[in-house]
């Protein structure tokens, strides 16, 4: 070998270990500030064990629009698991049309969020089932009339009796959103670029995401985006350094204000998980910025007070880009059939 070519083998390796080691320390780096691979796999809820059945059933309900008054709406309009989770628009439609105050949120990973809603109204998944059905511009339906719904198929009765075993009347309101719980919490999206990155894979991530990698953790966003669902886990006010404009920030809607009234709490929401945000535009809780780059600019400024440059927002949105995980292939269920003892539909 002549020594020209040993020269050039010795760069090479050299250049190898000085990636691995920037690699391993960007890994490090991420690790201490507390952001961390996705499990694969399940997530135990709180005393609700999870069993084949209760998930079937759940994934049953999740998909029923015969949940809603209106017999049109179910937990998959809003939370569509084939457009990333939501619904794609600024705030949901539902019964008559109606147009909430907030955009929906994905369903996927949700099991990992301290609490459930932008506010943390619902402590898990299984209270905060119960909300949507009842909710008169969501679902608009009551317990009553959803157990009298499910009681009318013989099948569900059936299905709710092997969920429910040894429960003398196991068709009721409190088993539905513990079935649609167990179905939600199989709704996680592990192996991202990012997290193969996390488990040692340094070819899983581009050099620009590794570089949106950094700038995330250097410019502050992980104080308040970290943890398993890059997010989820806190309050903060939304605009903590500079107010955004109505237009993002709506006045009418104060937040966990309306939770907790408490002052400091006005304008105070849960730092949003941003796994799979790249598929669950528009963004805020406004629903009212549909460019991903735009709302990294708006995060520099209202929480962090300084300007992110284009370029810089350009490397942190394919970082984000690079927490898109591996969706679950949910198989569309055949529903139970209704009977005439089924409550009509309702407009
Ligand atoms: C929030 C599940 C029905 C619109 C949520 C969250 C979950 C969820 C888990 C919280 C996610 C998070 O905080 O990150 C369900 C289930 C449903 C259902 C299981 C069926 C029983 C609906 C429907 C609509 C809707 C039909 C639209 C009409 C929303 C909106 C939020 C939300 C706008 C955010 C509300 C807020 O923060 O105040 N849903 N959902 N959901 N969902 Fe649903
Ligand atoms: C929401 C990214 C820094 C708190 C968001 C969203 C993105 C994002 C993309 C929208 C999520 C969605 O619509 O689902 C970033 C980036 C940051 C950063 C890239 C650094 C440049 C921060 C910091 C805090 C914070 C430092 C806390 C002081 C929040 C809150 C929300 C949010 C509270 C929800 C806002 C709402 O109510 O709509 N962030 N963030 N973020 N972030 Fe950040």
């Amino acid at each position: 070998m002549s020594k020209s070519i040993l020269l050039l083998a010795a760069l090479a390796a050299v250049a190898a270990s000085s990636v691995a080691a920037t690699d391993q320390e960007l890994r490090a780096k991420a690790a201490a500030v507390g952001l961390q691979a996705l499990p694969y796999g399940p997530q135990q809820p709180n005393d609700n064990a999870m069993t084949r059945e209760k998930i079937e059933l759940g994934k049953m309900l999740f998909f029923d629009p015969r949940l809603s008054a209106s017999g049109v709406i179910s937990c998959n309009t809003c939370h569509n698991l084939g457009t990333g989770g939501d619904d794609n628009l600024p705030t949901s439609v539902g019964h008559g049309w109606q147009k909430g105050p907030r955009n929906s949120p994905t369903v996927f990973n949700a099991v990992f969020n301290n609490a459930q809603f932008w506010d943390g109204r619902a402590e898990d998944l299984k209270a905060q089932a119960k909300g949507p059905v009842q909710a008169g511009v969501e679902m608009a339906n009551n317990p009553e009339q959803v157990v009298a719904t499910l009681k009318s198929m013989p099948d569900y009765v059936e299905r709710f009796g092997r969920a429910f075993p040894g429960e003398a009347d196991p068709v009721t309101f409190d088993n539905m959103a513990k079935a649609i719980e167990a179905f939600e919490v199989t709704l996680v999206t592990p192996a991202s670029p990012f997290d193969q990155f996390i488990e040692g894979n340094d070819a899983a991530m581009t050099t620009e995401q590794k570089e949106g990698l950094n700038l995330f953790v250097e410019r502050g966003c992980t104080a308040c985006h970290s943890g398993v669902n890059v997010g989820g886990e806190n309050y903060f006010p939304f605009g903590l350094i500079k107010r955004p404009g109505a237009d993002i920030l709506p006045p009418g809607d104060k937040g966990r204000f309306q939770v907790t009234n408490s002052v400091s709490d006005e304008y105070v929401f849960r730092a949003a998980p941003l796994r799979n945000i790249a598929l669950t535009a528009p963004y805020f809780h406004s629903g009212q910025v549909w460019d991903l780059k735009q709302a990294v600019a708006v995060m520099g400024t209202a929480q962090l007070g300084t300007e992110i440059s284009d370029e810089e927002a350009g490397k942190i949105v394919a970082f984000l880009e690079s927490l898109t995980g591996e969706l679950p292939k949910v198989e569309y269920p055949i529903l139970p059939m209704e009977t005439a003892e089924t409550p009509r539909p309702q407009f």
